[in-house]
């Protein structure tokens, strides 16, 4: 049987409790803010010296901006633990499967899904480069293992998702959660995709989600020979500032040995 929408052990909105998870690329909703509060005063001010319509309009501007910034603050605090609870909930984990997080961060999704295993297991692997998440460290992500009661279901690994430092079909399931984009070369992207392909065994499945390049990587998958490649907006729920940078889910299977489809 499936999970339940929240995810075992997290909250209404399938976040783990007890972890703090930061803030994806902090310097975003940031600058949105500065930039939201900046219009704001000037709009103000702007109504007192130059009338009503000069102030109204940047007012409006600055609403625009503030909004942005809301809207990517939601996506990255709550959003994403939702639409991860309902991708890892479609997935129907039996709780024994060996899992690996590509870019696990601050260990959201390596914790939500940890907590749905029973004797199962998951790596997470990751650089640990803080420009792209907030207060991450490893030593970060071990504490919210530990304060979430996972820190049994996880290993954590320093590396390139570039170069996986696991065996060919070491895993069952292979999941990444807004990791890929952060490689600018095509090349690298394509090996990260290769190498994901490489560490799952034969009948397991990979799920990605990221806010670019997704139909690369289905396309990428298709051709290492995936099956049930399919690509999904996971709606407005991870949209990072406004519908122009949305997330989407890419899933598929390995087949399984001697070409069955799993
Ligand atoms: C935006 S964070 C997302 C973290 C986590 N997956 C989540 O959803 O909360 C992107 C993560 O990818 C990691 N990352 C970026 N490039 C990487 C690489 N080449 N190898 C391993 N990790 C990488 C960063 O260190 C960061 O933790």
């Amino acid at each position: 049987m499936s999970a339940p929408a929240s995810g075992p052990g997290g909250n209404e909105a399938g976040k783990p409790e007890g972890g703090i998870f930061g803030v994806d690329a902090p310097t975003v909703p940031a600058t949105l803010g500065v930039v939201a509060l900046f219009l704001t005063i000037v709009g103000l001010a702007l109504m007192i010296t130059e009338g009503f319509v000069p102030g109204l309009v940047t007012l409006i501007f600055a609403l625009f901006f503030g909004l942005c910034a809301l809207s990517y603050l939601y996506t990255t605090l709550h959003g994403k633990f939702v639409w991860w609870a309902d991708l890892l909930d479609e997935a129907r984990l039996k709780g024994d499967e060996y899992a690996v997080d590509l870019g696990c961060g601050r260990g959201a999704v390596l914790i939500s899904l940890a907590k749905r295993l029973t004797t199962g297991r998951v790596s997470g692997i990751d650089l640990w480069r803080n420009p792209d998440q907030s207060g991450k460290d490893i030593e970060a992500t071990k504490h919210n293992a530990r304060a979430c009661g996972v820190e049994d279901r996880v290993e954590l690994n320093t590396g390139n998702i570039t170069t996986l430092p696991y065996h060919d079909g070491q895993f069952d399931l292979v999941v990444s959660s807004l990791a890929i984009h952060n490689l600018k070369a095509r090349e690298d992207r394509r090996r990260a995709i290769t190498e994901a392909v490489r560490v799952l065994e034969p009948g397991g499945k990979i799920i990605i989600a990221d806010i670019s390049h997704t139909e690369e990587y289905a396309n990428w998958l298709t051709e290492a020979g995936m099956e049930s490649v399919t690509l999904q907006d996971l709606g407005v729920r991870g949209w990072w500032g406004g519908p122009w940078l949305p997330t989407s889910a890419v899933t598929a299977s390995r087949p399984g040995r001697g070409g069955v489809p799993a």
